[in-house]
């Protein structure tokens, strides 16, 4: 089924902005992000593009990715905000659409990175033009990720929108503290000693100034999304997945039409995707305790996308006071959405 833009329910940024189109490609779009509002705080500064911020870099991608990325009907995308689990449900679905052909014995997670596995449209390994050719040249369906916002998608291809797309919210506050500590393991050789207090990090999330934030807005796009066309987008917390992980397993392979037959289900096939994309097995690992990505400007250690793994940490950083202003601010985003966390 092929949809257009028009019938995403999602509203547009009314005033969006647009590089303009002379000069070389990449002379421009460095000019272009080189006007854009800035803010300095967390590693890297943030720059405000049609409303959500993103790092420079990052954002010099997706202008290009915008140009190269070729979407097909059937592929799967999984969309979070950083530090929501992206790992966590990349590794999931991986495993999930995959079990048919792969045994769990000797399975790709064991000696690869969930990163590795499943790649961000927007976010290279390398350089850009190898990785717009490998996306190209993956098997249909392919599974893909993404941290940007379902309007900048919907930019770059209204025929996304017959994609499925998995979207992965996470409690503000657990996703503000995995996030400040992840600041600190990204590597960046200018900010080898950058430090950040949590009350910055804490004041600029609650003004929507983090990455691919406001917060709000981009869990509400998808949400919104979701309602709209539940057949196309599944919204899910982290927070339910940890509750009951074998039937969040069960509730994805049905959304991936490729549901648990009877005898999957009595020889624990649920369970074992669960323990194999467990928090416990993954860090256990080698592939991901060591090594890690150079993006050129920053490094990006495998182990920074483990930490602790579980619901409710906030409450060892934040003040029941900040944690209760944050639910506060969220709460009155979301009014009369029916999201809440
Ligand atoms: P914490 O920092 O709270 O521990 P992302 O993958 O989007 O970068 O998110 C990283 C967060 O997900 C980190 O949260 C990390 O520990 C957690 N995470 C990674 N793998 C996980 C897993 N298999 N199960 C549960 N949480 C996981």
């Amino acid at each position: 089924m092929a949809s257009t833009r028009e019938e995403s329910a999602t509203c547009r940024p009314e005033d969006d902005v647009v590089p303009p189109k002379s000069k070389s490609k990449s002379i421009r779009r460095k000019d272009f992000i080189s006007t854009l509002p800035t803010r300095e705080g967390w590693s890297t500064p943030l720059v405000q593009y049609n409303k959500y911020w993103h790092r420079a870099q990052i954002l010099n991608e997706i202008l290009q990715v915008q140009d190269t990325f070729n979407p097909r009907s059937d592929d799967i995308i999984m969309v979070t905000q950083p530090k929501s689990g992206t790992t966590w449900l990349k590794a999931l679905t991986f495993t999930i659409t995959g079990r048919a052909r792969l045994s769990f014995s000797d399975h790709p997670l064991l000696t690869r990175h969930p990163h590795q596995l499943v790649p961000f449209i927007e976010i290279p390994d390398h350089d850009h033009t190898s990785h717009a050719r490998l996306l190209d040249t993956l098997p249909s369906p392919r599974l893909l990720a993404t941290h940007l916002p379902l309007s900048s998608l919907l930019e770059m291809s209204p025929g996304r929108c017959s994609s499925r797309m998995i979207y992965l919210s996470r409690n503000p506050k657990d996703t503000l503290v995995s996030r400040w500590h992840f600041e600190h393991k990204v590597l960046q050789p200018e900010h080898r000693d950058f430090k950040m207090e949590l009350e910055k990090a804490f004041t600029m999330f609650c003004e929507g100034v983090s990455e691919c934030g406001p917060f709000w807005d981009h869990c509400l796009e998808y949400w919104m999304e979701s309602l709209a066309r539940p057949d196309k987008v599944m919204f899910l917390k982290y927070e339910e997945i940890k509750a009951d992980p074998v039937q969040a397993v069960r509730n994805l392979a049905v959304f991936l039409d490729v549901p648990f037959s009877h005898e999957e289900e009595t020889s624990g096939v649920p369970q074992e995707v669960v323990r194999i994309c467990s928090f416990d097995t993954l860090t256990s690992l080698p592939v991901n305790q060591a090594g890690g990505v150079d993006h050129g400007t920053y490094y990006m250690p495998n182990s920074a996308f483990f930490r602790k793994g579980v619901a409710g940490d906030w409450a060892n950083y934040m003040t029941k006071q900040m944690g209760e202003n944050l639910d506060l601010i969220v709460k009155e985003k979301l009014q009369g959405s029916g999201l809440f966390f």
